[in-house]
């Protein structure tokens, strides 16, 4: 059975150092060793390691070319290199750090050092893997909804822009409104627990039809789940809020105004304008201008009114958007009769 540990490169063409390596890490880490450049390489496209530790000076390729070398290949650019350095080559370290190693160990070795370093670097690795996973997984969430709801899959990818630049226009920072960018997608993932009956019904839904799907509201925010904090605690909030309107007549809690949590008022903006300019089975599209008009139209109603305030001014940034991620001719996937439901 293949260990689990995470996997070290080590390469020096010294014997000795190998060996002071392999006492220091062997415990927690499955080793592989090099005492060449020519055979790191081999090493690293037959069997990634999660890690290098390079020798700069050896015969032969020195570890700056192998590095380089690393570095221009896609798939492995991204496996950290740590420098191995002789206390004597200092002045390198600089030109190490400059062609993509992330950190340098001097000789002869501190094992409290060298397991520290690897430590550090390993944990980097996987904090940045789990943010794309992360990433990946709200994408697949919201695709999958789309895919039931008979949209292109442009929907959620507009409507999650407009949401970051409107939140931008309103005051957000760049990275409270890169995450509402990746929480918006996945507003209404609740659908998932809605009958297609009701979900791709080519005409206006029943009093109780419509009370069935308030419920994706709830239902998206017991799909997220209770977070503490960050990217899928803001998509709960959105999922459970963003069919609430100003005045306190929306739903699922009939709350109003400030009680309304913001990033939800930014996507119900977002959302409606989205939905009100694109095909959906049930309706047909209407034009900005009828959009615009409905959406002041309902400022301090539906609306936060300073909301629609931001969102007219970035209007223009809005049409960009649209005509960016505009969707197929003949809108796509949408099936169905569509109805004259105004
Ligand atoms: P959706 O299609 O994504 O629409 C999101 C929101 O955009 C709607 O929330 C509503 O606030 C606004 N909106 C969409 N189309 C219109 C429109 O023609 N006129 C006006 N004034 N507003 C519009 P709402 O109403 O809470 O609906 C939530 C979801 O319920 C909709 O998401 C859609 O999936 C479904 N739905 C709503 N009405 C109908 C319907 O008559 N037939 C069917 N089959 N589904 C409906
Ligand atoms: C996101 O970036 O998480 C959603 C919007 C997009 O796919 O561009
Ligand atoms: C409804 O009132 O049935 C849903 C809202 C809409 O379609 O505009
Ligand atoms: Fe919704
Ligand atoms: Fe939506």
């Amino acid at each position: 059975m293949r260990d689990s540990r995470p996997t070290l490169l080590l390469v020096d063409d010294e014997t000795t150092n190998l060996q002071v390596l392999r006492h220091t890490l062997q415990d927690e880490y499955r080793l592989l060793f090099a005492k060449d450049g020519r055979k790191a390489l081999d090493i690293v496209h037959a069997d990634r390691p999660d890690l290098i530790l390079l020798d700069i000076m050896m015969p032969g390729l020195s570890g700056y070319e192998v590095c380089k070398a690393l570095k221009r290949n896609e798939c492995v650019a991204s496996i950290p290199v740590i420098f191995v350095t002789a206390l004597a080559e200092a002045s390198s370290e600089q030109q190490g750090l400059e062609i993509g190693a992330v950190d340098y160990i001097t000789k002869p070795f501190n094992p409290h050092i060298v397991r520290a370093r690897v430590r550090t670097h390993l944990s980097l690795v996987q904090v940045e893997e789990v943010r794309a996973t992360r990433l990946k997984i709200v994408r697949c969430l919201g695709a999958a909804v789309e895919f039931r709801d008979n949209e292109t899959g442009f929907h959620v990818i507009r409507m999650s822009h407009y949401a970051r630049t409107l939140a931008l226009t309103a005051g957000y920072s760049e990275s409270a409104a890169e995450e509402l960018l990746h929480a918006a997608p996945m507003h209404d993932v609740g659908k998932i627990g809605i009958p297609d009956m009701i979900l791709q019904k080519p005409g206006k839904l029943t009093d109780d039809e419509y009370r069935v799907m308030q419920q994706h509201t709830v239902i998206g925010a017991r799909i997220i789940g209770n977070h503490p904090s960050g990217l899928l605690r803001m998509a709960a909030v959105i999922a459970l809020n963003h069919h609430e309107k100003w005045n306190g007549s929306g739903y699922p809690q009939g709350l109003a105004g400030e009680d309304i949590p913001h990033v939800a008022r930014v996507v119900a903006l977002a959302d409606v304008f989205d939905a009100l300019v694109s095909v959906r089975p049930y309706k047909a599209a209407w034009s900005v201008d009828e959009a615009v008009t409905l959406i002041r139209d309902e400022s301090g109603k539906h609306f936060d009114p300073e909301l629609v305030r931001a969102f007219l001014d970035c209007m223009p940034d809005i049409l960009l958007i649209r005509e960016r991620w505009a969707d197929p001719e003949n809108g796509g996937c949408t099936g169905g009769t569509r109805s004259s439901h105004a």
